[in-house]
């Protein structure tokens, strides 16, 4: 057994990860955090309390502390869970992504997001949430 903090292992490779979790930052989070050159849409400005902007914020937060954020949300706040639907390896990219927003200006956002890794999702990321399928079970090939 280990005694680690968490049990969290900050990736060594995370810099080089920033381009993988673009697209996902831009799709996930800029709702009700902006970005830079981005407005927080009115979800984001109507919430209570408000989503800070993760440019101003990111960098008080260490790798794993932000994991943990994104992986688990902030409870009473309107800071969602991704943890169920993205597994971890997608939400260190984003973190990795994150990290950087400190050093951009809107051209640089843009930029980076156009030059981001494609979504395929699917293929880059294999899915394993076995609880949310029934496998096998109750299906049958239908050969009439
Ligand atoms: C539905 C709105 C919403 C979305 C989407 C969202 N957040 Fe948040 N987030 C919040 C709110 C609200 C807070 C503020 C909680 C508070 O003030 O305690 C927050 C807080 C945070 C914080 C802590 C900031 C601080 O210093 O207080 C981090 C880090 C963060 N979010 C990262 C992310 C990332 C990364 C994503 C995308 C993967 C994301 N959030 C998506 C609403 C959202």
């Amino acid at each position: 057994m280990h005694a680690a903090g968490g049990g969290i292992v900050v990736p060594n490779d995370l810099a080089s990860r920033a381009s993988k979790g673009a697209r996902d930052f831009d799709e996930m989070c800029t709702t009700c955090h902006g970005a830079p050159g981005k407005e927080r849409s009115e979800i984001g400005v109507g919430l209570n309390p408000q989503p800070p902007k993760l440019e101003d914020v990111g960098p008080t937060w260490s790798p794993s502390e932000m994991f943990l954020i994104v992986n688990n949300g902030i409870r009473m706040t309107g800071m969602p869970v991704f943890g169920p639907t993205h597994d971890d390896e997608r939400l260190w990219s984003i973190k990795a992504f994150a990290g950087g927003l400190l050093r951009m200006d809107p051209d640089a956002y843009a930029k980076t997001l156009e030059a981001a890794e494609p979504d395929d999702a699917s293929d880059q990321y294999p899915h394993h949430y076995e609880g949310a399928h029934s496998h096998g079970s109750g299906y049958h090939h239908q050969d009439k």
